[in-house]
């Protein structure tokens, strides 16, 4: 059962007025996988800048300490979090939650598409089909179900702005890589015909490559990396801002975080 609940405290942070610097004030951004790593840390940087955080991974804990950061560091700025404990592969919860975000504010301004799974490294013919179909599932169909639930919504928003988290394993099509490098190259075919679709409304819809970066997926794929030699997810998440403000204007595009610049998709 789809379970969506404010904390006592993200009630009383929502809304606030008044923080000038905030550039996200009174919008309302969904984040998927935000209980660790690159959503954790895009969550925190949008409560920052004054948004409300809806906030979705299975692992309470995670979400649960998100909630007491934005507390602590986003409250001033008018950032506050609703979690949403839910797994991505639950299609029908996701439709509910189309529903529930449409009773309750009737519009969402930011999507960002971030939960993912790498499923292991392994040769195409060696991959357990239930991998396969797990991580195409996650990566990629909970994605367009999303697209489903929340296309309107953030159409009723006056600049809806929608990201979906991608990886350069999407073009590299490096050996072993297959199911995720396979959902990720899907994932951006969903997010360039969504942008097309799109074209003439105020929503934009974009890819972006986070590049590698200091998580536990990356850990799980190159086990024998110094992980201080890579970014770190705050990073990242301060990039991602950038992507989803009402200022931009691309549609259909890749931002790739490492060269700091947009590809055409
Ligand atoms: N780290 C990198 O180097 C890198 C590079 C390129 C692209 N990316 C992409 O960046 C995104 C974030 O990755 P990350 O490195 O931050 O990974 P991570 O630390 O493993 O975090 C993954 C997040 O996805 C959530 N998630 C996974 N399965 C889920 C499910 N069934 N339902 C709901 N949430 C689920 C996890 O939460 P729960 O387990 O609590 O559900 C967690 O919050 C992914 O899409 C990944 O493919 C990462």
């Amino acid at each position: 059962m789809f379970r969506c609940w404010p904390s006592a405290r993200a009630l009383d942070a929502f809304p606030k007025t008044g923080f000038s610097m905030a550039r996200l004030k009174n919008r309302i951004a969904l984040v998927t996988g935000a209980s660790r790593g690159i959503g954790y840390r895009t969550a925190l940087a949008l409560a920052k800048e004054g948004a409300h955080v809806l906030a979705l991974g299975r692992t309470v804990g995670g979400l649960e300490e998100l909630d007491d950061a934005i507390g602590t560091e986003a409250a001033e700025a008018g950032g506050s979090a609703t979690l949403i404990p839910l797994d991505v592969t639950d299609y029908d919860a996701l439709d509910r939650l189309g529903a529930s975000i449409d009773e309750r504010w009737g519009r969402l301004d930011i999507f960002i598409g971030n939960a993912g799974m790498l499923g292991g490294l392994t040769p195409l013919g060696h991959i357990e089909p239930k991998t396969f179909e797990k991580v195409l599932a996650i990566n990629l169909t909970a994605n367009w179900r999303l697209v489903r639930s929340l296309d309107p919504l953030l159409k009723a928003s006056d600049a809806g702005r929608a990201l979906l988290v991608s990886s350069g394993a999407a073009r590299s099509c490096k050996p072993f890589w297959g199911s995720y490098a396979i959902s990720k190259a899907a994932l951006e075919a969903l997010g360039k015909t969504w942008a097309a679709e799109s074209a003439a409304s105020n929503l934009k819809v974009n890819l972006v490559n986070p590049g590698p970066v200091r998580t536990a997926m990356r850990a799980q794929a190159m086990p024998g990396e110094d992980p201080d030699t890579l970014p770190p997810p705050s990073e990242v998440a301060a990039a991602f801002v950038e992507l989803v403000l009402p200022s931009v204007t691309q549609n259909g595009a890749l931002y790739d975080v490492p060269s700091r610049s947009w590809k055409s998709a």
